[in-house]
């Protein structure tokens, strides 16, 4: 079958065919990178890895980053993190507490230098609903007035771990949840273009305001530019690996599914630099 890339939406997101990345040919991991960086999400369908193979495949795209969810690491594959539904704890209503926000948001910001991408092999679905949304921070910035761009660059975040997230250790705590200050507005290394990058759930503040106000102008933010011009919606297929760039990207997961049936993602995160 040939290797073809084809746009998912107009905002963001492309669908590659026609390789198997336990066997990937000469050229296409550059192609696929190269993709990455202007599709911001690409979603490489029907393949079929052990959690070895996925290592592998996915540690040709950079270097696996530690997460800070110790607990949901795989013993024998130490920088897979399994993302298993069905056995998450409930919260005092009785619901569960799904990993993957269901807010928009970017991953470990809380790292010095967070991860470039986010990796997740698709391992179990649900019979229905799970999908995850993404949203295309360049255009969303884009799309501002200049006035306001102007204001926005000017501004920093300090990211941390808020409270204790489940799943993290006080080991992780201590290693990652103190502040971490990036820009609010950050440049993508290979293409120039600036994007909105935050989760706002690990931002403590912005410099120069509390949190609520913080958090405020960052839902307004998003309230205003997130639509159907800057996002999409995966629909997960059985076999999908999906490398979502970090730098200018942001995603959130939909929790319509049962989840006692075993959504189970594989996520792997791939080191980055530091944001500017
Ligand atoms: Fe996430």
């Amino acid at each position: 079958m040939e290797f073809t890339i084809n746009p998912l939406s107009g905002a963001l997101g492309a669908e590659i065919t026609g390789t198997n990345l336990n066997d990937p040919e000469e050229g296409i991991i550059d192609a696929i990178k190269d993709a990455v960086h202007e599709y911001l999400v690409v979603v490489i369908r029907n393949q079929s890895m052990t959690p070895a193979q996925y290592a592998t495949a996915a540690s040709r795209f950079g270097t696996m980053a530690e997460q800070h969810m110790s607990d949901l690491m795989m013993k024998d594959q130490p920088r897979i993190c399994r993302l298993d539904s069905s056995i998450v704890p409930l919260d005092e209503n009785g619901k569960p507490k799904l990993i993957g926000s269901g807010n928009w948001h970017t991953d470990h910001t809380n790292f010095k230098r967070p991860p470039k991408y986010t990796i997740l092999y698709a391992e179990k679905l649900p019979s229905k609903g799970g999908d995850t949304g993404f949203a295309n921070m360049q255009k969303a910035f884009e799309s501002l007035p200049e006035d306001e761009q102007a204001k926005l660059l000017q501004l920093k975040t300090a990211n941390a771990l808020v409270g204790k997230p489940a799943h993290t250790t006080d080991e992780d705590m201590e290693k990652y949840g103190t502040p971490k200050i990036h820009p609010f507005i950050r440049t993508h290394p290979a293409t120039g273009k600036k994007a909105i990058y935050c989760h706002p759930q690990k931002v403590a503040y912005i410099e120069g305001m509390d949190r609520e106000t913080s958090l405020d102008l960052i839902a307004d933010l998003q309230a205003r530019t997130i639509n159907s011009n800057t996002m999409y919606r995966h629909k997960w297929q059985p076999g999908d690996m999906l490398i979502c760039d970090n730098r200018g990207a942001m995603h959130r997961a939909f929790h319509d599914y049962d989840h006692t049936e075993g959504r189970i993602m594989h996520r792997i995160l791939i080191e980055g630099e530091v944001p500017v």
